[in-house]
């Protein structure tokens, strides 16, 4: 047993297939290199200290058996994920856990999943215990379900997994892609999205126009084929062609937003092989698939119309011990 581990685990972009996934349908996912760092340190007692200054904890402490609902937004998922790691493995000990991100929990790249990924890692760590990268993902998943009430799970097999995957909505199918020269340049719109609500709205759709949804949900799916094997091709001029399908799409599950279009068609127009928003919409970000020698006029094309440019490494490594 240790008393003490940092994990770390890289956020992560949707590249395809967003929504439809949630359906149990396929998606695909890349991991990028910045990264969500955790350190664990067992304690005596029974309280979980935590500090995650870049949401706004200082030094929360309060007794693992808090109710989630009860405890402030920010905390949630590291709680559940401790919850359902104690209870699978009749566990019980005080903790102090200290969170540090790359990137701002405001840019959809995952920090959520992310972080309970890292605590169900350093958990494994911390008290001997064998986790396979499946069981990570079962806890993790029912703790982002218990804190969300909604999700596919791509997020955690992302964080857990990293490289690009073909993913299947709930984990039913969750396999690496090869990529090899993936160039993406990502626009921030400045608006944070909340993933849940978004869900919802597409599934009041879904339930009030299933035949339309249903067909656009099929038709997302043969994108999400198309374009992984465009991916291990390298075929970006293909995979910009099925971003800018897949976009309308979304658009027409009624995600997309006038900030998110315009860095879109900005994009397009300086040179990028195709554009979508990525993730749940409503805001956060929009990637362009961009031929290299153009990147930078997209970057500056994207800062000029309102959008912050995000630089990505894609592809990045999975969940990581870190010392
Ligand atoms: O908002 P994000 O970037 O976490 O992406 C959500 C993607 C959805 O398909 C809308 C939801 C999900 O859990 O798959």
């Amino acid at each position: 047993m240790k008393n003490s581990i940092v994990v770390s685990a890289p956020g992560k972009l949707m590249l395809f297939g967003e929504h439809s996934v949630v359906y149990r349908k396929p998606c695909i996912v890349t991991a990028v290199e910045q990264r969500m760092r955790v350190r664990v340190i067992r304690t005596v007692g029974s309280e979980i200290e935590l500090i995650a200054p870049e949401v706004g904890l200082k030094n929360f402490k309060t007794k693992i058996t808090t109710p989630i609902k009860k405890l402030p937004k920010s905390a949630k998922f590291v709680f559940a994920a401790i919850q359902n790691f104690y209870k699978k493995y009749k566990i019980s000990s005080g903790l102090k856990i200290e969170t540090h991100s790359d990137f701002s929990s405001k840019f959809g790249f995952g920090s959520s999943s992310a972080v309970t990924v890292c605590v169900v890692k350093a958990l494994g760590e911390i008290f001997d215990v064998q986790v396979t990268n499946k069981e990570l993902f079962d806890i993790a998943y029912k703790a982002v379900l218990a804190v969300q009430g909604v999700g596919s799970g791509f997020d955690i097999a992302s964080a857990i997994w990293g490289g690009t995957l073909y993913f299947v909505g709930g984990g039913k199918v969750i396999r690496p892609i090869n990529t090899k020269g993936l160039s993406l340049v990502i626009g921030y719109t400045g608006i944070k999205a909340d993933t849940a609500t978004l869900v919802r709205n597409v599934a009041e759709l879904y339930k009030t126009e299933r035949a339309q949804i249903g067909n656009i949900f099929s038709s997302i799916t043969g994108i999400v084929e198309d374009a992984k094997k465009a991916l291990l091709k390298s075929d970006f001029q293909k995979l910009g062609t099925l971003a800018n399908i897949n976009q309308g799409f979304l658009d027409a599950l009624g995600v997309n937003t006038r900030e998110l279009s315009n860095l879109i068609f900005v994009a397009r127009k300086a040179g990028a092989y195709g554009a979508k928003l990525s993730g749940a919409g409503g805001g956060d970000c929009m990637i362009a698939f961009a031929p290299v020698n153009e990147r930078n006029k997209i970057r500056t094309a994207i800062q000029k119309n309102g959008g912050k440019d995000l630089p990505v490494k894609t592809g990045a490594e999975g969940v990581r011990i870190e010392k």
